[in-house]
């Protein structure tokens, strides 16, 4: 079962995996944990890349295909042959963080992002997608007070945020592999929410 986590900046996504990962594993089952951009070799030099802010001059189509690379990598390296295997794959952010920030974020046109993922997924998409969902302002305070990284994307403005976050709503309202998660609240208290929503899909968990 491929599981995928978006949402904005300190949404938890990475807790959240990480107790998800353990509540499963603890049933017997093998669970692979990947992050985008990155997960292989090749991928963390794109991350790298991509985060680095002095490439105040990188364009949005760099971006785009940046991202991209490190997708057609991870899926073809890690994600298709664990799924193969019938393992979980819980995933900090795939395509879907293309759509959110390039597309509805950037304003690059959504069509095109749609051929270029596909090409770089060869057509694979989450059977479940969690989105953990918090105010922007809330999200950003987050991340400064738990000393994280300020990557590239971090500095944007608060308004491109807003166009991200709004985005992933709209995604979220047009399939029902989406499953909205309300992030403002304690660790415990979504990592229970993600589990219920999870038992609601799989029965089995
Ligand atoms: P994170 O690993 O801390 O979540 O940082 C990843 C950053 O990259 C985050 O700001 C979202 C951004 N991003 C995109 O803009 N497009 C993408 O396709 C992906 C995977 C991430």
């Amino acid at each position: 079962m491929f599981i995928t986590f978006e949402g904005p900046e300190g949404s938890g996504k990475s807790t959240q995996i990480h107790l998800l990962a353990q509540f499963l594993r603890d049933q017997g089952q093998t669970v692979i944990i990947t992050r985008e951009p990155g997960g292989t070799a090749i991928g963390d030099e794109i991350r790298a890349c991509l985060h680095n802010v002095a490439h105040t001059n990188m364009t949005s189509a760099t971006e785009l295909l940046l991202y991209s690379a490190s997708r057609a990598q991870l899926v073809a390296d890690i994600i298709r042959p664990a799924l193969a295997a019938g393992q979980f794959v819980l995933s900090d952010r795939f395509f879907d963080s293309t759509f959110a920030y390039q597309g509805y974020g950037r304003g690059l046109d959504l069509d095109l992002l749609k051929q270029i993922t596909y090409f770089a997924t060869n057509g694979l998409q989450p059977d479940l997608t969690f989105l953990l969902d918090l105010p922007v302002a809330t999200g950003l305070q987050r991340r400064q007070q738990n000393g994280d990284e300020m990557n590239r994307l971090d500095r944007e403005s608060i308004t491109f945020h807003q166009k991200v976050r709004a985005g992933y709503h709209e995604l979220a309202a047009q399939h029902p592999r989406w499953c909205l998660i309300n992030a403002d609240q304690s660790v415990a208290a979504v990592q229970t929410a993600l589990r219920e929503q999870l038992t609601a899909v799989a029965p089995q968990f």
